[in-house]
C-alpha cells in the first residue's frame, strides 16, 4: 500500500492537501505491473497500453518512459498520445465505424491501423491504396464457457470480421493493393481463465495462418485483475509462457518472425490506483448502514459501466479485522437511486470525516467520468519515489460560471 504516515503520504494527509475526493496512483506499482509484461519470454513483442483505461498524460508518459507504446481508439486519444511524445509507429489505432475525418487522422501519420469490417477496409483502401493494414477479427467458433464473463467475441459480438468474410477481405485488399499484415482480437476484459486465453490464441493463430503477409498478431488486452483481497490473481507468468510457445510455433510455421502485440489496460494500472473519499453522513438503520460520501458514481464510474465491478473499500486508520456486525452500502452524494460505490460490505464502524480508500481505481475510473450527475472532477496525484505529484488539478466551479455566461444562459 502506498499510503504511509511518513512524508505526509497517509490517505488523510493526501486528502487534506489535494482535496476530497481524490485519485491517487502508485508509480512503483505501475512499473511492477509493466515489468510482468516485459518478462514475457517471446522475443518479438511490443506492449501497447490501452489509453481508454487511463488517459492522463503523466501516466501515458510514465508508460512511454518504460518502453511501453500506446493503443488508442479515437482521434482525441491519438492527439493525447502525440502530446505525450509517442511517435506514429508507437501507436496502434483500433476502433470501429471510422468516419472520413477519423480515417484522415489515422492515415495522415501512418499509425498502425486495424479495421473492423469489410466496408471499413474498402473505405481505407480508397483513401490509402498500396499500404499496410490489419484486420480485427471475431473468432466466433471459440467455445465460451458459462464461467467466462466479460467476453467480447462470439456470435453476439458486434465487433470484428468473421472468418467467412476473409476471402472477400483479400479481394478488397487486392483491388487497392493493400497488404493485410496484421490480425487483431480483443477476447474480453478482466478475464481470469488462462485456458480461455489459450484456446483463444489457438483459434486466432489458426485463422492467422491464412494471411501470407502477416507481420503481427495483436491479442488485445483483458488480463484479469484480482478484485477481492482473498482472490488469487491472474497467472501472468503462465500466460507469458503459453503465448510465447504458441507464437514461436506460429512463427516457425509462417517461416517468419511474427510480432506479438498485447494491449493491456487494467492489468497495467488498475491495482496501482486508489480513490479516496470522505464520509459525510451515516444512516444507521436496523437492517443496514448507509455510509454517505462526498463522491458519486459519475466521478467513480466503473460500477456504472460494468455491473460486476467490485472494488474493495478500506477505512483509513480503522482495523478491517474488526468489522461492525451490520452490512454497509457506501453511497454517493446525489439523488440517483443507484449511486453506490460499494454495496453490502462489512466495514469497521465508520463516522463522519473518515476517509475511505477504494481499491483498483487506476483503470476505467477517472477516464470514464461523466457529467451525468454534475459532480466535479477530483484531482489526480501520482506518488513516485516518496513524493506526491499533482498530475491533474481538480475541477472547480469558476470555469463553469464562465461557460454559463458564454452560453447566455439565463438563470
Ligand atoms: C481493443 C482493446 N484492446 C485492449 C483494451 C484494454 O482492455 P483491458 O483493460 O481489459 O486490458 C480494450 C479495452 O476496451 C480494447 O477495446
Amino acid at each position: 500500500m502506498i499510503f504511509h504516515e511518513q512524508n505526509n503520504l497517509s490517505a488523510r494527509a493526501l486528502v487534506e492537501r489535494f482535496g476530497s475526493p481524490l485519485y491517487v496512483y502508485d508509480a512503483s506499482k505501475i512499473r511492477q505491473n509493466v515489468r510482468k509484461f516485459k518478462e514475457i519470454p517471446y522475443e518479438n513483442i511490443d506492449i501497447y497500453f490501452a489509453s481508454m483505461c487511463n488517459n492522463n498524460p503523466h501516466i501515458l508518459s510514465l508508460m512511454r518512459d518504460m518502453g511501453v507504446k500506446v493503443f488508442v481508439n479515437s482521434p482525441k486519444h491519438l492527439l493525447i498520445a502525440y502530446r505525450c511524445g509517442f511517435l506514429p509507429h508507437d501507436i496502434v489505432f483500433t476502433s470501429s465505424n471510422l468516419s472520413d475525418s477519423d480515417f484522415d487522422y489515422v492515415i495522415r501519420d501512418n499509425v498502425i491501423l486495424n479495421v473492423d469490417s469489410l466496408g471499413q477496409l474498402g473505405k481505407y483502401g480508397i483513401r490509402n491504396p498500396s499500404s499496410r493494414v490489419g484486420l480485427r477479427i471475431n473468432p466466433i467458433n471459440l467455445l465460451i464457457s458459462d464461467k467466462t464473463k466479460n467476453v467480447f467475441v462470439g456470435p453476439g459480438c458486434r465487433l470484428g470480421i468473421l472468418e467467412t468474410e476473409i476471402d472477400e477481405a483479400f479481394r478488397i485488399a487486392s483491388r487497392y493493393e493493400l497488404s493485410l499484415n496484421g490480425i487483431h482480437v480483443y477476447l474480453g476484459t478482466n478475464l481470469m481463465d488462462l485456458d480461455f486465453f489459450k484456446r483463444g490464441a489457438e483459434e486466432v493463430l489458426r485463422i492467422a495462418r491464412r494471411f501470407p503477409e502477416l507481420g503481427y498478431v495483436d491479442f488485445g488486452g483483458g488480463f484479469g485483475v484480482r478484485s477481492h483481497f482473498q482472490e488469487t490473481g491472474f497467472d501472468m507468468v503462465g500466460y507469458g509462457l503459453m503465448i510465447s510457445e504458441k507464437m514461436r510455433g506460429f512463427s516457425e510455421t509462417m517461416g517468419r518472425d511474427v510480432k506479438l502485440i498485447l494491449e493491456p489496460g487494467r492489468a497495467a494500472i488498475a491495482n496501482a490506483g486508489y480513490f479516496l473519499t470522505t464520509v459525510i453522513d451515516v444512516k444507521d438503520r436496523p437492517e443496514k448502514i448507509y455510509i454517505g460520501t462526498d463522491a458519486s458514481v459519475d466521478i467513480f464510474p466503473r460500477p456504472l459501466f460494468y455491473e460486476d465491478a467490485f472494488h474493495e473499500i478500506a477505512v483509513y486508520g480503522k482495523n478491517a479485522q474488526k468489522p461492525c456486525n451490520k452490512l454497509a452500502d457506501v453511497c454517493g452524494n446525489t439523488t440517483y437511486s443507484r449511486d453506490f460505490i460499494g454495496r453490502d460490505r462489512f466495514l469497521p464502524e465508520v463516522a463522519e470525516g473518515d476517509v475511505l480508500i477504494v481499491h483498483n481505481a487506476g483503470g476505467y475510473c477517472y477516464s470514464a467520468i461523466t457529467d451525468f450527475l454534475g459532480r466535479l472532477r477530483p484531482a489526480e496525484v501520482l506518488i513516485d519515489r516518496g513524493r506526491a505529484i499533482l498530475i491533474n488539478e481538480k475541477e472547480t466551479p469558476e470555469p463553469l460560471d464562465g461557460l454559463l455566461s458564454l452560453m447566455h444562459v439565463r438563470i
